[in-house]
């Protein structure tokens, strides 16, 4: 158990929730933890900051009872922890170009400091439907400096109007991408995908799916033969090529039931 710090309003529904965990510190960028909220429920969440010094962070978009809750913490509220897991992002010095919407941007961030530290080259694209919907743009700027980012909004209201597959793929046209690093909604993820392969640059994304032990045993997070709390969340375009039926397409609901994403 752990004791939350502070919690920051993001934007209009995203709020970054702090605690110090040694544990999650040593996390490599895109491993997730299981976060306990007690009374409600357990879901796995992006560590989106840890330090050298134990603080670490989750950024949580409130879906259901569980996640309406954790935005609500309070500094000194008790949240249980279960991690780092998961197999993480490539880290090296491939030119990369990092795509990501909504509460994506929470294992990019990370990300992109690592890959700055490796000493590679990193743009990074970051959308959102709307002005108040973009997350992490601040956090971003100073990882990567002003002219490696850039924003897309659908209704054009900041940054380049349009969706972000559009601005990724004319950028990996124009530019030497090495590696096309994504985490969002999985159509999105899934465009990419399909324009990272046709271009033959290198393609690794974190997805999403309902976990219940997160270690590799209830069987609930499958993604075509992948178990994504222990193959992922991280799956490449090797792993998914397999998957391909149901990576964009399909996901399980709690009973196990296939559903569209
Ligand atoms: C590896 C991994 C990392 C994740 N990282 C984050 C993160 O950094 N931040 C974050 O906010 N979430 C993240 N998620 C998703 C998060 O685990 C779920 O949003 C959370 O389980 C919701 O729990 P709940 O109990 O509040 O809602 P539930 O009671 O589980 O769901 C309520 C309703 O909302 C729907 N729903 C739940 N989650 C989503 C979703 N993501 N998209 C669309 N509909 C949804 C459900 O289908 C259901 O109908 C991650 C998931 C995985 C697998
Ligand atoms: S969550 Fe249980 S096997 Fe993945």
């Amino acid at each position: 158990m752990r004791r939350v710090t502070k919690n920051v309003r993001e934007n209009r529904t995203i709020n970054t929730v702090y605690f110090n965990d040694e544990e999650s510190s040593r996390a490599r960028p895109g491993q997730f933890v299981m976060v306990w909220e007690p009374g409600y429920d357990e879901f796995p969440m992006s560590l989106s900051n840890y330090d050298s010094k134990g603080l670490c962070s989750v950024t949580v978009k409130p879906w259901g009872p569980g996640s309406g809750e954790m935005v609500k913490a309070r500094r000194g509220d008790l949240i249980g922890i279960r991690g780092p897991y998961g197999r993480p992002f490539t880290v090296d010095k491939s030119s990369a170009l990092l795509v990501g919407g909504g509460t994506g941007l929470a294992p990019l961030l990370p990300l992109a400091k690592a890959l700055v530290k490796e000493g590679g080259r990193v743009a990074v694209v970051i959308g959102g439907r709307s002005k108040p919907d973009l997350l992490f743009e601040e956090q971003m700027r100073r990882a990567v400096r002003r002219k490696n980012l850039f924003i897309t909004t659908d209704d054009g209201t900041y940054g380049h109007k349009g969706f972000p597959t559009d601005l990724a793929e004319s950028m990996i046209k124009e530019r030497r991408v090495g590696r096309v690093y994504t985490c969002g909604p999985e159509i999105m993820m899934r465009k990419l995908y399909d324009i990272s392969v046709t271009a033959g640059v290198e393609f690794e994304a974190s997805l999403e799916r309902g976990m219940k032990c997160g270690i590799g045993i209830c069987g609930s997070c499958t993604v075509g033969k992948n178990l994504l709390c222990r193959d992922g969340a991280v799956l490449d375009a090797k792993d998914l090529k397999d998957s391909l039926d149901e990576f964009g397409v399909l996901q399980r609901d709690q009973s196990g039931r296939y559903i569209k994403v």
